[in-house]
């Protein structure tokens, strides 16, 4: 795989398998973490002591590794426990060599365990990774308040944008759980959607927009977020429909 370097200077790797990047050049790597998945998240959930993270999928680890450099950065007094698949086996073992950017220096030491061993604990923090079929992972998972979808887009990595998969998704979060992605895709939106995520559009500081998921009303609306009436699209659009397991 070759290294890409992202606009904020962090980088990321092109993936040949998927013929796309880990990240969006344009954002940046680490820019893309914060500012699509980390910050909303946070803003959005109402957990404060202790919060089940599932980060679909793991690939460099930028959204794992950015929550935790977020975390201790603005002094959160939050226990978080990760929960994070990945098909590549070789490329979690190579992260011990991967040139992340210098906000990750003081996690340094939890990068190496977790490229090591694939697991991470302290009193604060515990990553579990799982090297295989996220679709098989997320079926032993509960209690999950927040979810990182950043999977290859729906073209080539279909399986984790499907209305089956969101269902599954749906099962192992709490009540209130929130979903971040950078997919606006209306297919990828009724697939959430029909499991009964409410899609909300979100746009940060960074460029491209992303989408926001969410299992129950968002009262709190500090990040201007735009609410999608999926009926009403769907009235206006009678051919648009979520992606299925069965195309
Ligand atoms: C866009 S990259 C993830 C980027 C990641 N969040 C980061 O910060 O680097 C997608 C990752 O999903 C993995 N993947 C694709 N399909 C998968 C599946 N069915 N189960 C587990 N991992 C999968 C790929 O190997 C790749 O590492």
């Amino acid at each position: 795989m070759d290294y890409k370097i992202t606009n904020d200077g962090s980088k990321t790797l092109f993936s040949s398998k998927y013929n796309q990047a880990f990240h969006s050049i344009d954002d940046g790597a680490l820019s893309e973490a914060l500012y699509k998945h980390i910050i909303p998240a946070f803003t959005l959930c109402s957990q404060t002591k202790e919060i089940n993270i599932l980060d679909i999928c793991f690939g460099l680890g930028y959204n794992t590794f950015g929550t935790i450099y977020y975390i201790l950065k603005n002094n959160l007094n939050i226990k978080v426990n990760i929960f994070s698949p990945e098909l590549d086996a070789k490329l979690v073992g190579s992260l011990l060599n991967f040139d992340y950017p210098k906000e990750f220096d003081c996690i340094k030491h939890i990068i190496l365990e977790v490229a090591k061993n694939n697991y991470y604990s302290d009193e604060n923090f515990t990553i579990e990774m799982f090297i295989g079929d996220a679709r098989e992972y997320v079926k032993k998972l509960k209690n999950i308040d927040i979810v990182f979808q950043d999977a290859f887009s729906s073209d080539t990595n279909k399986e984790l944008w499907t209305k089956e998969y969101f269902g599954e998704i749906k099962k192992c979060c709490n009540s209130n759980a929130i979903l971040t992605t950078y997919s606006i895709a209306t297919p990828v939106r009724f697939s959430m959607y029909e499991n009964g995520f409410m899609i909300y559009e979100y746009q940060s500081t960074i460029k491209k927009r992303g989408t926001i998921g969410s299992l129950s009303n968002i009262k709190n609306n500090e990040l201007g977020l735009k609410w999608i009436d999926m009926e009403k699209k769907r009235l206006n659009s009678p051919n648009s429909k979520s992606f299925s397991d069965f195309d």
